[in-house]
């Protein structure tokens, strides 16, 4: 396993489309794998393959109660909605309130290639959209309603 680079806005990378994941093999294990050391090294929630300069669809999520990873991840269906800071390892020190739903339902495939259907409330529902949108070359400060300064609480 490794830290990969993560690339910031500006890059053009991060705008385009995500190609689909068809081999689930050892390469893709080692993305995934890579992309969670990444994810935790810089204390991140989430993490979308773009982010490291692979166009691929798949992304890695952790709020606080494990990995998840998602190949090939559609939002099959939101219910409510929710306002709140979001922030992007690849927009550092930048915040912004975006509206996002409350709860969602996506139905992915694990790194084996099984279909899996995951649902997630409040930040997983955030952090699942937010790194799904990353797979269309969709930044979180597109929707963000405002941006807004964060004073450095360290
Ligand atoms: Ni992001």
């Amino acid at each position: 396993m490794a830290i990969r680079n993560v690339i910031r806005e500006g890059d053009e990378t991060l705008r385009k489309k995500s190609r689909e994941i068809t081999v689930f093999d050892k390469r893709l294990h080692d993305l995934l794998d890579d992309m969670q050391d990444t994810m935790y090294q810089h204390d991140g929630v989430g993490l979308a393959a773009p982010q490291v300069g692979v166009l691929r669809r798949c992304v890695v999520v952790d709020v606080g109660d494990g990995i998840v990873e998602l190949v090939n991840p559609v939002v099959v269906s939101k219910a409510g909605e929710q306002v709140d800071l979001e922030g992007c390892l690849s927009c550092p020190g930048e915040y912004g309130k975006v509206k996002r739903p409350e709860r969602v339902c996506v139905k992915a495939q694990d790194r084996y290639g099984k279909e899996i259907i995951l649902e997630g409330e409040g930040l997983k529902a955030r952090a699942f959209c937010h790194e799904i949108d990353h797979l269309d070359g969709i930044l979180f400060k597109d929707l963000a309603i405002e941006m807004v300064d964060v004073e450095d609480e360290k």
